[in-house]
C-alpha cells in the first residue's frame, strides 16, 4: 500500500462524506463507495489476479484507487466509465495527484456506448456503480465483455436492492452464473462467469 495514496483515499473519504451532506443536487454528490467496499474489491482484484478491469461510474474516482491499487499489484490496468464532465475533471486531478494515472483509463462517455464498443471477453472484472435503471439495458453488453470465468460486482446491492432487482433476475437466472450477496457497505452484488 503506497502511503500517498492512501493519504489521498482518506482525503476523499472526507471530502465526500461533507460534500454529500452539503450538497442535494445528485450531480453535485460524490455518491463514493465506502470503504470497506474498497477494501472487498482489492481482495478481489488481486485474488483474481485482474489485470483488466473495468469501472462503470467513475464519479471523482476513489473506487478507482482501490481498484488501480489492486491494478499495480497485479500488472494490469483500469479502465473507468464516466458521464459527467464534472466528475472527470475531478477523477483526473485526483488519479495525477495519486501517481496512478498511468494505471488509469479515464474514459468520458455514456456507459452504454462504451459497452457497445468493448470488445468480447476484454475484461476480467467489472465493477458496476452507476445508473441503476440503466443496468437490465447494459446487460447483454456486460456479459459479453466479461471474459469466462470473470467477476461482475454490483454496488448498492442492499441499499437499493429493488433498484437492483432486475439486474439481479436477468444475471441470477442465468445458469452461467454463480451469484452471492455481500454484506459490505451498501452491499454488493457478485456475479462470476462460468470458465
Ligand atoms: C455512484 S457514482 C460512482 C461512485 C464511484 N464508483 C466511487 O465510489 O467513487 C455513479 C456515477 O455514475 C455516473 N453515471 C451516471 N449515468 C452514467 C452513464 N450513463 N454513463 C456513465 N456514467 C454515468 C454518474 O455521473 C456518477 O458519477
Amino acid at each position: 500500500m503506497s502511503a500517498s495514496v492512501e493519504a489521498l483515499k482518506a482525503e476523499l473519504e472526507r471530502f465526500g462524506k461533507e460534500n454529500d451532506a452539503a450538497k442535494t443536487a445528485r450531480a453535485e454528490r460524490m455518491l463514493n463507495i465506502t470503504r470497506d467496499t474498497g477494501e472487498l474489491l482489492s481482495v478481489l482484484a488481486r485474488a483474481m489476479a485482474a489485470r483488466r478491469i473495468l469501472e462503470i461510474g467513475t464519479s471523482n474516482g476513489y473506487s478507482t484507487l482501490w481498484l488501480a491499487e489492486a491494478a499495480k499489484a497485479t500488472g494490469g490496468k483500469v479502465t473507468t466509465v464516466e458521464a459527467s464532465q464534472f466528475k472527470i475533471d475531478l477523477a483526473a486531478a485526483n488519479f495525477a495527484r495519486s501517481g496512478l494515472a498511468s494505471l488509469i483509463d479515464l474514459i468520458h462517455d455514456d456507459a452504454g456506448r462504451f459497452l457497445e464498443r468493448a470488445r468480447p471477453g476484454a475484461f476480467d472484472l467489472v465493477f458496476l456503480d452507476s445508473e441503476r435503471s440503466e443496468y437490465p439495458r447494459w446487460w447483454p453488453r456486460l456479459d459479453a465483455a466479461l471474459r469466462p470465468g470473470g467477476l461482475l460486482v454490483v454496488d448498492n446491492a442492499s441499499s437499493h436492492a429493488a433498484e437492483i432487482a432486475p439486474l439481479v433476475a436477468l444475471v441470477g437466472g442465468d445458469p452461467r452464473y454463480e451469484t452471492c450477496m455481500v454484506p459490505a457497505g451498501n452491499g454488493e452484488y457478485l456475479a462470476v462467469k462460468s470458465a
